[in-house]
């Protein structure tokens, strides 16, 4: 049996496979390439098409296609409503992309892939790690774990090979922004801090470029072009940004031409120009980095060495301020792009040997890797209870940073006395941060408590979280012994998500 793994990323789908010796390899899709960009096309004829082929198709009916899924996870928001009506939300474009990374990859190795290692950002909530599973599951694989990003960058980066080194792992993909520090001692890996930003990646800049070069195009030509009356011409744009922003990493400058109602727009665009455009969305990612490396608890100097991986990180303004913050230069070893994939597969490996079970390539037993990881939460969670100024508020029981995986329990009193129920509202957020700005994971409720008159401690909550950083919640009741567990409410953590 073989296990792939999948970087399902929001602008590139990157896809590994282990050799008999465990090394990962990428597995190039029917068409030669590398990568597989994350875009769906739904034809009318109703034939769904993944890919440069679908970028190609979006060319002629733009709004048959979706791009930009990844943000979307966890949320309610459509992407995509077919001519029948079916209303397609980032989940079912990712099962479709999946899909198509699972037929490519049978292709190509001519073996059924049934389980698979799919990697997610470092702050992806529990319901974006359920739904990533859900998909997988849709399309008949299941997966064996969810590494982090930064983590199997870092892996990917074979930093484990490293002893005693302090690492910072810098991940800019086209969608989201992850920031990893990674202690190496030994054969041990630690994550001892992560972050970053689920709303920044390189689609940002290239939204950016867009308005800089309407404006322009408005400029020269007295009318600046719509997405609703001239989508083609967005669609085309929209390329042409892409090859613009990747020029502009190794050349100076590039050149870029516009045509829209018979009118055009030739520019030639240097890269001090375009780095002032997006000079303070780098500076953004920056000041992120520096939060993690603030939360590691150490001093920039502690920093050994920086790997900056995801397309994202080709770009110079952002090597520029990278450097500058660390005052190193970025590793030369560093794979910016396959990394993650690459990484997926010891995590895979790590999984199989941490349940007992054998990975096997063909006819070959695999000997378990020899490398631990300690991988860390990337969020606080906790419960809702009511603080003495009586206000609901979130009451830490796992801190941002806990080893992963984890079990917690703590004990709370009831709010008033003769109290016979107790909703428990599981929460996202900091310790004592008011439970409106907290993102709802769940809730379940202990009914037919015995009634007791005095407050004491008697309603203990357990938080577990398994080695993917999924978590499960129990809650008993000391007095009467009854206990709960929760049942995610989906409906009501999507809504939450998408408000939040
Ligand atoms: N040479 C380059 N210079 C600048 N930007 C680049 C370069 N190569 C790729 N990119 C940008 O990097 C992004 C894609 O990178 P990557 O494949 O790492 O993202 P992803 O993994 O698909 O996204 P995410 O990690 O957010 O899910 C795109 O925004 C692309 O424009
Ligand atoms: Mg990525």
């Amino acid at each position: 049996m073989m296990i792939p793994s999948i970087d399902a990323g929001n602008s590139r789908f990157k896809c590994a496979v282990a050799d008999v010796a465990g090394n990962p390899k990428l597995i190039t899709n029917r068409f030669g390439e590398p990568f597989t960009p994350s875009a769906v096309f739904f034809a009318p004829d109703g034939e769904i098409i993944v890919g440069t082929e679908a970028i190609n198709a979006g060319f002629v009916e733009p709004s048959r296609l979706v791009v930009n899924w990844k943000r979307a996870m966890g949320t309610d928001e459509p992407l995509y409503t077919a001519d029948d009506g079916t209303v397609y939300h980032a989940m079912d474009i990712l099962a479709i992309l999946l899909k198509d990374a699972k037929d490519n990859i049978e292709a190509k190795t001519g073996q059924v892939v049934n389980e698979v290692v799919i990697t997610v950002p470092a702050n992806y909530t529990d319901l974006q790690k359920q739904q990533t599973i859900d998909a997988a599951q849709k399309v008949g694989m299941k997966v064996l774990t969810l590494p982090h990003e930064p983590t199997a960058a870092a892996l990917g980066n074979e930093l484990y090979k490293q002893s005693n080194s302090t690492a910072l792992v810098y991940d800019l993909g086209g969608g989201t922004f992850d920031v990893s520090i990674v202690q190496t001692k030994g054969n041990v890996f630690d994550i001892i801090a992560t972050g970053g930003d689920p709303n920044i990646g390189g689609r940002d800049f290239n939204d950016r470029i867009s308005e800089k070069l309407l404006e322009e195009f408005e400029s020269v030509n007295g009318f600046r072009p719509s997405e609703d009356n001239h989508a083609i011409f967005f669609q085309e744009m929209s390329q042409k940004i892409e090859q613009l922003k990747i020029s502009l990493s190794v050349q100076a400058q590039s050149q870029v031409v516009l045509f829209c109602q018979g009118k055009q727009l030739q520019m030639t665009v240097t890269r001090e120009q375009f780095n002032s455009w997006v000079r303070d969305i780098a500076e953004k990612t920056i000041q992120k980095t520096r939060q993690v490396i603030e939360d590691a608890n150490l001093d920039i100097s502690q920093i050994d060495e920086i790997y900056a991986v995801g397309g994202g990180s080709m770009m110079p303004i952002v090597v520029e301020l990278l450097e500058e913050l660390i005052c190193k230069k970025i590793s030369k070893r560093c794979e910016p792009h396959s990394a993650a994939a690459f990484g997926g597969i010891l995590s895979g490996r790590l999984e199989k040997q941490h349940r007992g079970e054998k990975y096997t390539i063909g006819n070959v037993v695999l000997p378990a890797p020899t490398t631990i990881v300690h991988e860390i939460l990337s969020h606080t969670i906790g419960v809702l209870t009511v603080n003495e100024d009586n206000n609901e508020v979130c009451s830490e029981i796992l801190s941002k940073k806990t080893p992963v995986p984890s079990i917690q329990t703590k004990v709370f009193q009831l709010g008033q006395p003769n109290q016979t129920e107790v909703i428990i509202k599981v929460l996202e957020g900091e310790d004592g941060k008011d439970a409106g700005d907290c993102l709802t994971l769940g809730h379940f409720e202990l009914n037919d408590l015995p009634s007791r008159a005095d407050l004491i401690g008697r309603i203990e909550v357990t938080f577990s979280l398994d080695s993917n950083g999924l978590l499960t919640a129990k809650a008993r009741d000391i007095v009467s012994g009854k206990e709960e567990q929760m049942q995610i409410d989906y409906d009501t953590k999507t809504k939450q998500a998408d408000a939040a």
